[in-house]
């Protein structure tokens, strides 16, 4: 089957994406408005670019014509911002802070959550994340409706008890348990997963050749 993208509506070109592009991992992002109100709010459309600088990316929608949703407003107003990564053990919270809430209403509360304040940015973090970045504001890229809103990471917290080895950033994958996003109203865990070492050229290389020799010789 072919998806035709430059025929397809704006709407099925965003069904498509959000059917294949899979799992796509969850920014829980805290916000802080003008007076200091806390929002938050979670983004599947997210991941990291780069690590000088260490580099968000999140892609954050409207509520309307020329009204960015709440976290958009308060990161141009505050140029600041935190992700949190979301665990399964808080996907609940996670879901309550999604709803549509009008601006201004403080999304953590809502939820139950706790706030933490954070060290480098005047936005909290949440508490109970395992894992939460501190961001300043880059720039932000307009995409239709969206905006990719790109920010540099200054200061991360993981929970001590998923840290294995500070010195060499080693952690601890199945203590953090962070859940993304599938298709639809589905979620997954990251606890099924699998390893496989990447093959440096020369072993390549050479087991190619072992290949040519054992076939040469029979
Ligand atoms: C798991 C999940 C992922 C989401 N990803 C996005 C996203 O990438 N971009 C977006 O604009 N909205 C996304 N949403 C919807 C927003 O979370 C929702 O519109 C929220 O109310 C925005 O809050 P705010 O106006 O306080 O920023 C997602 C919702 C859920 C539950």
């Amino acid at each position: 089957m072919r998806f035709d993208f430059e025929t397809m509506l704006a709407s099925e070109r965003y069904g498509l994406l959000l059917a294949t592009v899979l799992p796509r991992p969850i920014a829980w992002v805290t916000t802080c408005d003008r007076d200091g109100l806390v929002n938050a709010a979670p983004f599947s459309f997210f991941n990291v670019f780069g690590s000088d600088p260490a580099t968000v990316g999140v892609g954050i929608g409207s509520k309307g014509p020329a009204e960015p949703k709440d976290t958009r407003a308060n990161i141009r107003e505050t140029e600041q911002f935190v992700v949190n990564l979301v665990p399964f053990s808080l996907a609940q919270e996670m879901r309550v802070t999604s709803i549509a809430f009008p601006r201004g209403v403080e999304e953590p509360a809502e939820a139950g959550l706790s706030l933490a304040a954070s060290e480098r940015v005047a936005v909290p973090r949440i508490a109970q994340a395992p894992v939460s970045m501190e961001c300043s504001f880059m720039q932000e890229i307009a995409l239709g409706s969206f905006g990719l809103v790109l920010g540099k990471i200054v200061m991360v917290h993981v929970s001590d008890e998923a840290v294995i080895d500070a010195g060499r950033q080693h952690v601890d994958a199945s203590k953090l348990d962070l859940i993304g996003r599938m298709e639809g109203a589905w979620y997954t865990k990251t606890r099924d997963r699998f390893e496989m070492p990447p093959i440096a050229l020369n072993d390549w290389n050479d087991a190619r050749s072992a290949r040519h020799i054992a076939a040469e010789s029979t």
